[in-house]
Formats: C-alpha cells, structure tokens, sequence
C-alpha cells in the first residue's frame, strides 16, 4: 500500500470519526422549537432567508397527496429545502407536512380506511422524505369526522411507525421522525359528530404532537373580538391550557405535546370606539392586508407596521395571556414578545416537549421566534 494511499486511508477514517462527532454535537434534539414553512410565501419568505438558528425543526407545508392514487406527491423546492435552511443551522432537521388546513379531509379519510392505500400512502411518504432528505414526516390532517375515522388514524400511525423502523434497519440511517399536526383540544365536537383522538396509537407511534393552540376566534364569527389563540379563558373551554391539558390527562405524555402558537392575528371592525376590549361588540372582520391576503387576518409582520404608522393602543392582558391593539375602529388580537414569553414558560412548566409556529414568514424581523427561544433557554 502505497503511503499517500495510507495516510488518505486515516484521513478517511478520522474525517468519519469528527464527521459522526460533528453530526453527534448536534444531537438527538432535547426540544422542540419548530415552525411551518408555507411554500406559497416562497415569494416574500424564500428559503434562504429562513433564519434557522432559531429553530430545532422546520416543516415544509404542504406536501398533498393525489386524491385518486393516495400517493405522496413531489412538491417544488422540496430538493434543496433541506441543504439550503441547513446553511444557517447544520443541526436543524426538517419534515415534510403533509396535507394541511386546506386538503381533502375525506380523500384521506378513504386512504386511513383500507390498508392497501395505507401502505400506498406510507411507502411514497417515506420515499419522499428519504428522496430529498428530510428528517422526518409531519400529518396535517383537518380532520377524522367521527369515531371510525379516528380509528383508522390509529391504525395508519402504527403502520406508519412500523414501516419507519423497518426503512431505518435496512437503510442503516436513523429513523424518520414522524410528528402530526391536531386540533387544540383532544376530543371535541364539530357539527354534531363527538370525535377523540386515538390517544394510544398517538403515545406510542408518534415523536409528538403539533397542538393547533389557535384560531379560538374568527371572521365566522363578526359579532365581538376574540383571543384567538389564548391561554387561559374563564368563561369557557377554547384555550391553550384547556387544550393542553385534554391531551395530556387523554394520556399522551407530556414531553410528546408540542404547543402551537401563531404568527398571525385575528382582527376586526369595532361596533364602538369606545369598547375596546376582549369580546368587544363587532361588525365585521378586519380589512384584508397585502401579505396575507385575507380579510380577519393580520401577520404579526404586518400588526407591527401598523402599530407603527397608527400609533394603535397595544394592551398586553395578563388574564388571558394574550396580546390586543386598537385604533379608531379596526381591533387586532394576537401574541407579541409578552405574551409569547408567558406562554413558552406555560409549556415549560407543564413539562411539555416544545412549542411551534404557524407560519415561519409572518414573524417581524424574527421577533417572537427569538423571544420563543430565548424564554425556552431561561
Ligand atoms: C375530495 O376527495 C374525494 C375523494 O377522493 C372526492 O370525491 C372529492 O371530489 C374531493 N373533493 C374536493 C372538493 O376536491
Ligand atoms: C364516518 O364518516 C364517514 C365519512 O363521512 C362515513 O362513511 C362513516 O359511515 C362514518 N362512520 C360512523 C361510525 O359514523
Ligand atoms: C369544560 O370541560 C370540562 C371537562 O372536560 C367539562 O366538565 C365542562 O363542562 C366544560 N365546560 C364547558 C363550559 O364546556
Ligand atoms: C363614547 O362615550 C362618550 C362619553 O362617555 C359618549 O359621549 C359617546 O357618545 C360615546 N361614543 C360612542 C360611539 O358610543
Ligand atoms: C399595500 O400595497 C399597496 C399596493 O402595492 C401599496 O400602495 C401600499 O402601500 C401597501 N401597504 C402597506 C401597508 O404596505
């Protein structure tokens, strides 16, 4: 053996050693500090402007799957997502969202009824994730309509986690982590149908759950001001700490729930200038603005611009741990640096894996992601 052949040969082998020892420092994530990634904001939100640093995971939403093969499809700049968000985070993984707030609730309801699709839908996830990449796959289904649909989510989770472990035996690479995002509470009721939440298959085939911790409040409903996305609500059961609490007493353990919050507000049209409070008289939702492009929504990009120009009253209410802006008669309700700080110490306190955001493009110069972490650290 020739010597530079030798000495290449122990470069190899000390470069395999640092190398596992680079990938090692990064670790099995200890938390979660995770945030989607819509790439319909790919406009104002490429990925190369992710700052990274300040998350343990991105999701890629959405991937869809075909409504007639149940197959996971290919989506535009899912090949280099993973490298590009990397370049400012080596250790930051990545999963592909598959589904969302806007898919086919039934066409996934017909691929978690029959297994043969199951393991149709199963085999091309994987295949997709490992294609390009990503650590891991993300369920957004919205959402089993009863009983029977629950049970079949359950049996999908365990099917999917089975397949998972096997790809991971035969490919030598760790497993992909499978996560999915769920309705803010448990079990709930939406038009007349009681659903719950296939709690066992949940503990024991999931990395975790994203709890949707949002959307409380909303253009449905023009009629008064809500808190979208509040932690605590005397009057009723739509908040983050009941919704945390039915997931964990439903028996998922705690440092498998991750808590939503969202990068958005909620805003409307008052009744009065002079009532300016939570739950407010209202008329209607609030204008729709350029970056989110709906009318009711507000990104917190956007609530901060507006504050600025208007110089809005902002009200920061320690009761239900949320955050308001008013001037003249348009109403803002969302988080800001306060309240996202109180809500991250609620998830500390409750012992719980981590916390999320909906979307990644819609914070302000990375201001609350950067207070999330922060808090999480303190
Ligand atoms: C949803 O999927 C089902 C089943 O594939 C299909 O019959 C239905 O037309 C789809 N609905 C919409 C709105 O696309
Ligand atoms: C659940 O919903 C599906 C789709 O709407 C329906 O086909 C099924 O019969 C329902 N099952 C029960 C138990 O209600
Ligand atoms: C809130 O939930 C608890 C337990 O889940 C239930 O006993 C109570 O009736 C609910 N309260 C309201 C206002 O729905
Ligand atoms: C607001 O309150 C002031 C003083 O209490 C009253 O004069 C005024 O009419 C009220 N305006 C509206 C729009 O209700
Ligand atoms: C929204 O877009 C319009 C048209 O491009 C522009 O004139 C306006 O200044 C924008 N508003 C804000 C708040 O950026």
């Amino acid at each position: 053996m020739k010597n530079s052949q030798y000495m290449r040969i122990v470069f190899l082998a000390l470069c395999l050693f640092y190398c596992s020892a680079e990938a090692a420092s990064c670790g099995a994530s200890s938390n979660v500090k995770a945030a989607y990634w819509p790439s319909y904001t790919v406009s104002f939100m490429p990925p190369a402007s992710i700052n990274a640093a300040l998350y343990s995971h991105i999701l890629y939403a959405f991937a869809d799957m075909n409504e007639q093969t149940f197959q996971v499809e290919e989506q535009d700049l899912m090949g280099e997502f993973t490298t590009t968000v990397q370049q400012k985070n080596p250790c930051v993984k990545t999963l592909i969202s598959i589904g969302g707030g806007g898919s086919n609730s039934t066409a996934f309801a017909l691929m978690a009824t029959n297994p043969i699709r199951r393991a149709v839908f199963i085999k091309s996830a994987i295949a997709l994730a490992r294609r390009h990449a990503f650590h891991g796959l993300d369920l957004d289904w919205e959402f089993p309509s009863n009983t029977t649909e629950m049970e079949n989510l359950g049996k999908l989770f365990s099917e999917w986690r089975h397949a998972i472990n096997l790809e991971s035996r035969s490919s030598g690479r760790p497993p992909l982590l499978l996560s999915a995002a769920v309705y803010y509470a448990h079990s709930f009721v939406v038009y007349g149908e009681h659903r719950s939440y296939p709690s066992a298959s949940i503990a024991q085939n999931l990395d975790w759950v994203n709890v949707m911790c949002f959307d409380y409040h909303g253009s449905w409903d023009t009629s008064a001001t809500g808190a979208h996305a509040a932690l605590y609500d005397s009057s009723s059961n739509i908040s983050t700490s009941y919704g945390i609490s039915s997931w964990v007493e439903s028996g998922i353990p705690p440092e498998k729930v991750v808590m939503g919050m969202p990068l958005y507000g909620k805003s409307w049209v008052l009744k009065s200038q002079n009532q300016t409070g939570i739950g407010a008289p209202a008329v209607a939702a609030g204008p729709k603005q350029n970056l989110s492009d709906e009318s009711g929504i507000m990104f917190y990009s956007e609530i901060t611009d507006f504050i600025r120009d208007t110089h809005a009253t902002e009200v920061f209410d320690t009761e239900s741990v949320s955050t308001y802006c008013y001037v003249g008669e348009l109403w803002v309700g969302y988080d800001n640096q306060d309240s996202v700080a109180a809500k991250v110490k609620f998830a500390k306190q409750k012992g719980l894996l981590g916390y999320f955001f909906w979307a990644i493009s819609q914070d302000s110069n990375w201001m609350l992601s950067t207070t999330a972490s922060l808090s999480w650290n303190n």
